[in-house]
């Protein structure tokens, strides 16, 4: 099992405070940065662009951890500006063909993630195995910030890990992204999660100054 890793969701942060923010990230060595991008069409909302990625890129180093909820995004990955040491989550729903995604992304060299959502059937997994570093997770349905946790994901997350351990593949990475509350981060962690999304429901909880003790009892959640 992989140290566990911690995804901030910008979404969730305040921009009168980012370049503070970003200060303490980089201070508490948090590993990614989660940015939830939107089309307000696969979900019903929109999300960070591609100007606020321009922005972050020169406010620190911290790889991005880019979650594309957009339709038919191998058309769209040449306009963001995709590093080596980012992850790209695509959603197997957002494509007609995921597969081609997937290929894709192979020339930016970063982590290939899909993404599934709680109704998402697990099966799918199977047909793309080879084609991906890891499996984004999502708990919640995805869209918003501080929704509830979809009870079932959990069953859901212990029958991917099964999956992986029976096609031999423990090396995927499994994230979770949705109402990661330090209780949930504890069970998911006993499960097999490696990637830990802290939005409202840790990081974010309160405002700028309660941010590095929350990452401490997130670390001590998922330790
Ligand atoms: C979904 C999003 C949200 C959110 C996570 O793609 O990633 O789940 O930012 O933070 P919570 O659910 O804790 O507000
Ligand atoms: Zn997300």
């Amino acid at each position: 099992m992989m140290k566990s890793k911690i995804s901030a969701s910008m979404m969730c942060s305040d921009l009168i405070d980012l370049k503070d923010t970003i200060d303490i990230f980089e201070r508490e060595e948090v590993e990614y940065l989660h940015i939830d991008m939107m089309d307000g069409s696969f979900v019903p909302n929109f999300g960070l662009g591609v100007d606020y990625i321009r922005g972050l890129r020169r406010l620190t180093d911290i790889p991005l951890d880019l979650h594309l909820m957009v339709k038919d995004p191998e058309y769209k990955l040449q306009w963001i500006g995709i590093k080596n040491t980012d992850i790209v989550s695509v959603h197997y729903e957002s494509s007609f063909q995921v597969q081609r995604v997937l290929d894709w992304l192979l020339p930016y060299g970063c982590k290939r993630f899909l993404a599934i959502n709680p109704a998402t059937p697990i099966n799918v997994l199977e047909e793309v195995l080879d084609y991906i570093d890891g499996i984004n997770l999502l708990m919640v349905n995805p869209g918003f910030a501080g929704q509830k946790i979809v009870p079932s994901t959990l069953k859901k997350v212990r029958k991917v890990v099964d999956l992986l351990k029976k096609a031999g593949r423990e090396d995927i990475t499994i994230e979770v992204d949705g109402n990661i509350t330090l209780e949930n981060a504890k069970v998911l962690k006993g499960i097999g999660a490696d990637i830990f999304v802290a939005g409202t429901s840790s990081l974010f909880k309160d405002g700028i100054s309660s941010y590095m003790e929350n990452i401490k009892r997130l670390r001590q959640a998922i330790k």
